[in-house]
């Protein structure tokens, strides 16, 4: 990365960014016409995508996979070069040898555990994880990575305690059966989950979301209902956002980008029973540039957005650049996506950076 001027000093203040290419570890892109309304937002700021499948119907097989990966990439605008990488929904009756099959031949890059009723469409997720026990096996030996939606579902546990409990009963249980099992610990959300993935000699690692290190639970409530400050897992007290800003420019390459962007309609967040999810794609690397300048980390940027990921999926990092600039730019209070409203993370604000998209050097 590009900070140190010409006596190998610090620049200061920093007004340009040029780092790696980074990916998306964690995204959702829908289907059908909010497909085609979401993917380039996507598509020009990251090299690859972590493509969830909580479709309906979800992704379960080989074969949808494969079918969506086309959808996705028929809407991908030309001169963009852009990799979905694809997920399986694991359910109840996973089939093994259809994930193994997946995963040979390079339409799988991992599979994804929702308990059932966790979040949007999570219907079809696991009742119980131990139903799933030979398709750990089966994924433990072909080194496919575990994706996890860590929050319990029962209703008695209180929802600002979900993920702490999941790691608890759930996570701990499946590291010690599968010791060799890859898992990513998706958009955590806790003090508890950054100190157990820190402290773990398993190989896991955990994304992290730009509103989750920006906000608290406070954001939904601040004079009133707040429904697009509402996702899943749902943003905690102060302590835990600090938490995870600490992890995210700590350097550590067990933290790293997945952006969680989830549009939802603006019908679909303001309603008697609105929808979890925050549409944070369009703005998504100012919006992480953002806190790691508030942090005084910029420098740690890259490995956090293009190097760790990479890494710890056991592929090659991107071999191009990407341009941040710190010019101001205001945010539309609501953006126009298949003839409806959606509401863009940070609507109504200016974000001090600007991406400027790829350099040849
Ligand atoms: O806020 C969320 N929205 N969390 C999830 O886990 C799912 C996502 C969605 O698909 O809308
Ligand atoms: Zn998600």
């Amino acid at each position: 990365m590009n900070l140190l001027g010409a006596q190998g000093k610090l620049e200061q203040p920093l007004t340009r960014l040029v780092i790696h290419r980074p990916d998306d570890w964690h995204v959702h892109l829908r289907d059908g016409a909010m497909l085609a309304g979401v993917v380039n937002a996507t598509a020009r700021q990251f090299a690859r995508a972590i493509v969830m499948p909580n479709l309906v119907p979800p992704v379960t097989k080989a074969a949808a996979a494969d079918a969506y990966r086309s959808r996705i990439l028929a809407a991908v605008e030309t001169g963009l070069d852009f990799t979905p990488l694809m997920t399986c929904y694991l359910t109840d009756d996973s089939d093994p040898e259809d994930i193994t099959y997946g995963f040979k031949v390079g339409i799988f890059t991992a599979a994804k555990l929702y308990p059932a009723h966790a979040t949007t469409n999570s219907s079809h997720g696991v009742t119980d994880f131990t139903n799933l026990y030979r398709v750990f096996a089966a994924m433990e030996k072909i080194a496919m990575p575990l994706l996890v939606h860590g929050e319990v579902t029962q209703s008695h546990i209180d929802i600002f305690d979900r993920e702490a409990v999941f790691i608890e009963q759930i996570l701990s249980q499946i590291m010690r059966d599968f010791p060799a099992l890859k898992i990513v610990f998706e958009h955590i959300t806790t003090s508890e989950a950054v100190d157990f993935v820190e402290a773990s000699t398993h190989p896991i690692a955990a994304t992290i979301t730009p509103h989750h290190l920006e906000f608290n639970r406070n954001a939904m409530f601040e004079g009133g209902i707040r429904p697009h400050f509402y996702c899943l897992p749902v943003a905690k007290r102060e302590v835990h956002r600090l938490a995870l800003r600490r992890a995210a420019i700590s350097g550590s390459p067990k933290f790293f980008l997945g952006t969680d962007s989830a549009p939802h309609t603006v019908g679909a967040k303001e309603s008697a029973c609105g929808c979890a999810g925050i549409y944070n794609a369009p703005y998504a690397l100012e919006s992480y540039a953002k806190v790691f300048e508030e942090e005084g980390a910029l420098d740690r940027l890259e490995g956090f957005a293009s190097q760790f990921g990479p890494r710890f999926y056991g592929l090659p990092s991107n071999q191009n650049h990407i341009v941040l600039e710190k010019t101001a730019q205001a945010i539309p209070p609501h953006l126009d996506i298949a003839g409806n409203h959606v509401v863009p993370f940070h609507a109504g604000q200016t974000l001090n950076w600007t991406f400027q998209g790829q350099t040849s050097h």
